[in-house]
């Protein structure tokens, strides 16, 4: 481990068949008063819905609804949430759904008591909150993010044109999440998919940084052979409740802070797909997809021994008599070959994405300098052309 770090996380989990069974007891230590939030209705239609409610009447909560917290939450339906969130002083607020849902809850309990216009504070200046937070809770649906246990909090403005992920402190983590496998049985294949992808991102853009014997790129490997063996018989069956445990419980060990300590941290592969979301509206995991393998060419040479690694201890590549070039590249390969089985999208072009967009999508892709290669603009043009 070379960097220092301090490593906190307060949010308590609660995994398996029965977790639900928990819910009443841990809303009920933050007050009566509960905003619940959902997103277009899934909850309703799969009986999430059902079983949230019959918790929140078990410990007496004075429940407000606001739904409608669509995929990639915008600015605009932040500001109702928080409006919602002040006007009727709620004590807890509780999100019931996939990474939109509970990023969208920690963003309002940021904003509702804010007396700041809050994408100045938290989007633009990347400030934490100086006012009163409200505590946050989650049933999730939806495997993916990792928001569940971290302090992310994603927010679209499309006036502007920018998709920017803010990274609150510890006390916007949430207080709590039910984790419950069978609650994403319902999740469309396209999206579980997508979701599978985005944890295999989070890993890898931890992952390709540094050069240090570290022990987080150790566990990084464990949960990257865990997902790649359970996404693929969760493609085969989605029922299968092994794997979609195993997919859960990788997620959030994913992004929950543990794999990035003593790291410098990549991320790019995220700020390019977050700004292709900003000018589509596409599924966050698929924005990542379509931008990775040519983005993991282009920074091979500059990080060539991490890419040998990973071929070898990942993908078990025989290396016998092989180049380092040789053997990473097969290492890049076999990741190919999975995300083909898998069956995420391989292109801009299958997400909307044309020519004439790309200087766009350039100009809203911020250029971090944790990885092993800072991009110029040119070069993140020559990545979205190749991704095309
Ligand atoms: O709106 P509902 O009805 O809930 O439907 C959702 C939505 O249409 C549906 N869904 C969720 N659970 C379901 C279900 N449908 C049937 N059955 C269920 N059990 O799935 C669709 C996608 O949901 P969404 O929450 O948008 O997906 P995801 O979990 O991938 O979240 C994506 C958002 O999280 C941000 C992304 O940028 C994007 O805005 N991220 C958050 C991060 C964090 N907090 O650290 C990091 C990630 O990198 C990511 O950027
Ligand atoms: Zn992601």
């Amino acid at each position: 481990m070379i960097g220092d770090f301090t490593y906190e996380n307060p949010t308590v989990l609660h995994f398996g068949k029965d977790a639900v069974s928990s819910l009443g007891g841990e809303v009920s230590k933050y007050g009566r008063k509960v905003l619940l939030v959902y997103g277009g209705g899934s909850i309703k239609r799969n009986g999430v819905y059902d079983d949230v409610m019959a918790q929140l009447s078990l410990c007496g909560a004075d429940v407000t609804e606001l739904s409608g917290v669509m995929p990639n939450p915008t600015y605009e339906k932040l500001l109702e949430g928080a409006g919602v969130a002040r006007e009727h002083d709620v004590d807890f607020i509780l999100g019931v759904g996939g990474g939109s849902v509970v990023d969208y809850c920690k963003a309002v309990a940021a904003s509702a008591w804010c007396e700041e216009d809050p994408w100045e504070k938290y989007y633009v200046r990347m400030e934490e909150p100086s006012c009163r937070v409200i505590p946050v809770g989650c049933v999730l649906t939806m495997v993916g993010t990792g928001s569940e246990m971290n302090g992310g909090a994603v927010i679209t403005n499309v006036e502007k044109g920018l998709k920017v992920g803010k990274v609150f402190g510890p006390a916007l983590f949430p207080r709590f999440a039910i984790l419950n496998p069978e609650y994403t049985f319902t999740v469309p294949v396209y999206q579980m998919v997508a979701g599978i992808f985005d944890v295999m991102s989070h890993i890898m853009e931890q992952y390709f940084s540094g050069e240090d014997d570290n022990t987080s790129d150790y566990i990084a490997e464990g949960l990257m052979r865990s997902l790649i063996r359970s996404s693929v018989a969760a493609v085969k069956d989605p029922h299968d409740y092994e794997a979609r445990s195993n997919i859960m419980w990788t997620a959030t060990w994913a992004l929950n802070t543990l794999i990035g300590m003593g790291k410098t941290e990549d991320w790019e592969v995220h700020m390019i797909g977050q700004a292709v979301g900003a000018h589509t509206d596409a599924t966050h995991g698929m924005t990542l997809s379509a931008v990775s393998l040519p983005y993991y060419r282009h920074i091979k040479p500059y990080g060539l021994k991490k890419f040998v690694r990973f071929a070898e201890n990942v993908w078990d590549v025989d290396a016998a008599g092989m180049s380092d070039d040789n053997i990473a590249d097969k290492g890049l390969a076999a990741l190919k070959a999975w995300m083909i089985e898998i069956g995420v999208v391989m292109d801009l072009s299958s997400l909307g994405v044309t020519a004439d967009m790309l200087d766009a999508i350039a100009d809203s892709t911020f250029l971090l300098n944790g990885g092993y290669k800072i991009l110029s603009r040119e070069e993140v043009i020559d990545i979205l052309k190749e991704s095309l």
